[in-house]
Order: C-alpha cells, then structure tokens, then sequence
C-alpha cells in the first residue's frame, strides 16, 4: 500500500506496479476508439477545464482510458473504487504514478477503507460527480452536504444506481442533476446484455472450471443483463431455466426458448444459480435447503445482496457446497461481491438505498409466470405469488428490496420527477 498527503495523494496497493497497469489501460484503449476519438477532440477543446471531477467507479482499464480523456479535457479529476473485488491494482498504481489522477483504490478494502476512499474523492470538493452504483452521490447527500452548493452535475452508470437516485429524485431530496447513463440505448443494450452476458460466464468459469455444457443455469431476472447471460449459457449448451417477478418479461423469455418458473421449483435441480435482478435476498435461506449438493451461486447484479449471505453463513448448512457463493465477474477482471448491509459498501452508512423512510411491499398478484415443468410439454401460464402475505412482516433488508422496487415504479415517467435535482435521459447525437 502507499499512502502520501496533499494535491497528489493517492491509496493504491503497490505503485510498482505501474508499468503493468499502462500494460492493461494501453490494451483497453484498442477496443475503445470511440473514447480516443473524443480524447483527441478534448485536447483540442478543453471543455472540462478547470472543472474538479470525482469519480467513483470500477478501477479497471477501461474506467483509467476514461479518467486520462476526462483529464484530456482539462478536468481535474480524482477516482475511488465503486466496487472493492473489481479494482485492478495495476491500474490504478498507472493512473497514480503515470497519468496525474489521484487514485484511491485498493482491490479487496474493507467496507471502512472504502468509505474513506469516498470521502477522499469528497475532500476534492467535485464539481462534477461520477458514479457506479450512487454510493458517492449518497455519501454527498448524507454526511458531506456542505460540498452539495459546489456540485453542478454528476452521471450515474447502472441500473441500481438509476433507482436509487429516482427514489432520492422523487422525495425531493436529490440536490443536483445525474445524467442517468444506463438509460442510453447504447449502454443497457449493449452493456448490461453482451458485456455482462459474456463477463458473467467468464468469471464462472475462471472461479470454477466447470463445463457449462449439459448443466442446468438458473438466471434469476430476464432484464437487460439477465437475458444477455442466458443467451450466451445456452450458446455454451447449458439449459437455462429463467426465473422472473415481472409477467411480461418471463413470458418474454419463455417465447425465447427457456423454461421459466419459480426459484423454489428450479433450485432443487440447478447445477448453477446466478442473480442479476437489482432485487434483494433473491436466493434466500428456503432456497439453500432446497439445492443439490454442488450446486454453485454466484451473484452478477451491483449488490451482493441479491444473495442471502448471513443465510448461507449462519451455520444451518453443513454442506461445504454452500461455503462457494461466486462473486460474478461485471467484465472480465470485475469481481463484484456487495456487502449491503449498513455499514457495508452499498448498504452506505444508512445511504439512501431506494429513497427515504418509506416502506412499501411488492403487490402480490402475478408475480411469477410459471412455464412446463422440466421434462414436461405445455404453455407458460400465470400464477400468484405465494409470498407478500398481507400483514406479514418483512426483515429489515427485504424492506430495503421493497424500495428499490417501489423507486423502480414511482419513477417513471421522468416528467414527472420534480425536485432540484433530476434524473436525466441521456440524449446522444451524431454529427
Ligand atoms: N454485472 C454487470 O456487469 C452489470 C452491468 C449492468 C448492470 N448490472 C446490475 O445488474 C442488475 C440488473 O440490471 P438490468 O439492467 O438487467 O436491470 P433490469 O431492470 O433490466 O432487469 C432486472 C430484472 O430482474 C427482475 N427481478 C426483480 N426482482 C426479481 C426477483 N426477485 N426474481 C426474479 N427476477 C426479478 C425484474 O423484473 C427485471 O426484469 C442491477 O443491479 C444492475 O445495476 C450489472
């Protein structure tokens, strides 16, 4: 670790490592022309000059040929992780030493670590923000709120993120406008579905060396990502199995060839189960006592969450197969496992989740569609749920699912969100 004070201090693992890490961003740059393009357009322009930029972000080398063109740009820009498992120690020893951004950033730091590495971000008093996940523009709203009158604007890249800051948005209590960069065509559909389609595989693989071929792969949620994930198991021979809350899109998926049904129904013949919903204890304790022996989880949506993990850990399960919850891979060299508990990375100190103080269960009716049984033949049809009981009372982190769900909903349509800050549909025009 190296840690120094003033204009350019830094906390990354190992600034030795510098040389690899231009290695890593000079490689990224070559699958990334259009960036070089509008870097070249920066250095000739200077649009951001003079600007401060916090940026907290996957630290990879393609988040690194990002900040060195925001840097082309005249910003002054300053990065920390938005993830703790996805940080590439290289590269952010290159963007420390070698290209002049204050890095922050230390691949595997503890929930404290990284808050501090927030507020390091913070201390730069940014003018613009950029975020992963919204935990930099929580951390503004909740503990730094003096810095809140120099804040112009800021960008927020996922799916999580975007309702997050539509919950802040929709109490009023969002205090600068975020371009909502999930929301470009070009990013869900190409990003969350072929990106992470392929990285999630990919990370599977790395983490297990288990032929996909022949297995049966549960994908929990059939959104952007879910859809791209299962397109490319069942390319590798696996027979996917669907499982998803929203009608419309688990018939969606049936009519694409996957059986679709309920966790509870697919667990207990799952070779692998992935998450990648944004929703909160989507594999949960029933779940564990209904895998077979071997059967791998893994979670690729931004919170780790998705799985119950003090379930798997509370020392109920003596299978050592319930020991291995995979943190997917977001890209390759993307780990990403979230504590989200308060305290943790995601669950931010208390950090608005999905907005404040409001809880509101998920209606019941409709809530699976349900398709053939495994070996059997017949058309998807539609059943209610079992769960959302009325009156029953919901553990604390479920009620945070709740409100990411309830954002999802009261967000839209963004004409509607009112507030000094909004959340903004990114327009992109070509020349
Ligand atoms: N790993 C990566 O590289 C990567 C990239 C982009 C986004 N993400 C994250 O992945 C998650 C999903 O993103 P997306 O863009 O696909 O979102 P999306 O909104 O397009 O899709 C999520 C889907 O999950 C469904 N769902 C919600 N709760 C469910 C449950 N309990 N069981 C089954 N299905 C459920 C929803 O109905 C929806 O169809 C988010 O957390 C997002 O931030 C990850």
């Amino acid at each position: 670790m190296t840690t120094t004070a003033g204009p350019s201090s830094h906390d990354v693992a190992d600034l030795s490592l510098a040389e690899e890490g231009d290695r890593l961003i000079a490689w990224a740059a070559r699958e990334m022309p259009v960036l070089g393009l509008i870097r070249e357009r920066f250095e000739r322009e200077r649009p951001l000059a003079g600007l401060r930029l916090g940026a907290c972000l996957h630290v990879t080398s393609e988040t690194a040929n990002l900040a060195i063109t925001l840097r082309a740009g005249g910003a002054d820009v300053r990065l920390c992780a938005s993830n703790p498992l996805s940080t590439q120690d290289p590269v952010a020893a290159a963007l420390a030493a070698r290209h002049g951004v204050p890095t922050f950033a230390v691949r595997g730091e503890d929930s404290a670590r990284y808050f501090d590495h927030i507020n390091a971000v913070l201390d730069h008093r940014p003018q613009l923000t950029m975020d992963d996940g919204a935990d930099l523009v929580a951390e503004l709203h909740k503990s730094r709120t003096e810095l809140l009158p120099d804040v112009l604007a800021g960008t927020e890249e996922t799916t999580t993120g975007v309702i997050r800051l539509r919950a802040m948005a929709a109490d009023g209590a969002l205090r600068f406008p975020i371009v909502a960069v999930n929301e470009a065509l070009t990013k869900h559909m190409f990003d969350n579905r072929y990106g992470t389609g392929q990285s999630t595989l990919d990370g599977l693989i790395r983490a297990t060396n288990v032929l996909l071929a022949g297995k049966n792969l549960v994908v929990c949620g059939y959104g952007w990502c879910g859809r791209g994930l299962a397109s490319r198991a069942a390319g590798h021979g696996a027979h996917v199995v669907v499982t998803e809350v929203d009608p419309v899109r688990a018939l969606e998926a049936a009519m694409d060839g996957y059986r679709v049904m309920t966790l509870a129904e697919a667990a207990p013949t799952a070779d692998f189960i992935v998450t990648v919903t944004g929703d909160i204890n989507v594999i949960d304790r029933r779940h564990f006592e209904l895998v077979k022996d071997g059967c791998i989880v893994a979670n690729s949506g931004h919170f780790n969450d998705e799985i119950n993990l003090a379930a798997l850990d509370d020392g109920r399960h003596p299978t050592p197969a319930f020991r291995g919850v995979l943190p997917a891979a977001r890209r390759p060299h993307r780990q990403r496992a979230r504590p989200g508990a308060p305290g943790q990375p995601g669950g931010g100190r208390g950090a608005p989740r999905g907005g404040h103080g409001h809880v509101l269960r998920q209606p019941g009716p409709l809530r699976r569609v349900r398709g053939p049984p495994p070996r059997g033949a017949g058309a998807p049809r539609l059943r209610r749920a079992r769960g959302d009981r009325p009156g029953h009372r919901r553990p604390q982190a479920a009620q945070h699912g709740d409100r990411h769900r309830r954002a999802h909903r009261r967000a839209a349509p963004l004409s509607r969100v009112l507030g000094i800050g909004h959340v903004l549909k990114p327009r992109v025009t070509f020349p």
